[in-house]
């Protein structure tokens, strides 16, 4: 059973759609962000800060090659996993990539409150900085099959139109 792996950016709502897409589908749910914060013993601002971004991009990669040899699971991942272009490759080889997007202002409402969460949005401008690095990462995220617009829409209409898309693709393919 392929999985579905949720690409997009901090705030689109990886997290919480993929959750429910998980028990809507008889799936089982993984988060890459938290499964490098329980291998870490550390949250991941903690990472950032005292080991610095690029361990941080090791332990997701590491954690990436992990979940891509399961199956059956809905994946939700981290912002910047699509960057690294082995991500890309592991995830797709057992899974469909769906990609999340919402507006900029959207996605600072809803990061807004867990700011420490996200250390590459602190410091000043964060509409700006969310804008910049949305246009920086659009062509990785567009690698995904398709991509849903949650800024308009809530958790339950998100779910039903990935898993009609994801039904659809499914069905080509069986
Ligand atoms: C990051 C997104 C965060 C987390 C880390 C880096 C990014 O995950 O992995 O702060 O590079 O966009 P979420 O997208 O789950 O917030």
């Amino acid at each position: 059973m392929k999985n579905i792996v949720l690409l997009g950016f901090m705030g689109t709502g990886k997290s919480i759609i993929g959750r429910r897409l998980a028990v809507e589908l008889g799936y089982r749910f993984a988060d890459t962000d938290q499964i490098i914060e329980e291998r870490a013993h550390k949250r991941i601002d903690k990472i950032f800060a005292e080991e610095g971004e690029s361990w941080f991009r090791q332990l997701e990669l590491e954690t990436v090659h992990d979940v891509s040899g399961w199956s059956g699971y809905v994946i939700s991942t981290g912002g910047g996993v699509p960057l690294q272009e082995e991500n890309l490759k592991a995830l797709s080889g057992n899974g469909i990539l769906v990609s999340l997007k919402a507006r900029p202002e959207v996605i600072l409402r809803r990061v807004r409150k867990r700011l420490g969460k996200r250390p590459l949005l602190r410091g000043p401008h964060p509409l700006s900085r969310i804008t910049r690095l949305l246009t920086e990462r659009q062509p990785f995220y567009d690698r995904a099959a398709f991509s849903i617009d949650t800024s308009d829409v809530d958790v339950q209409e998100s779910v039903r139109r990935i898993k009609i898309k994801v039904l659809e693709r499914m069905g080509e393919n069986s």
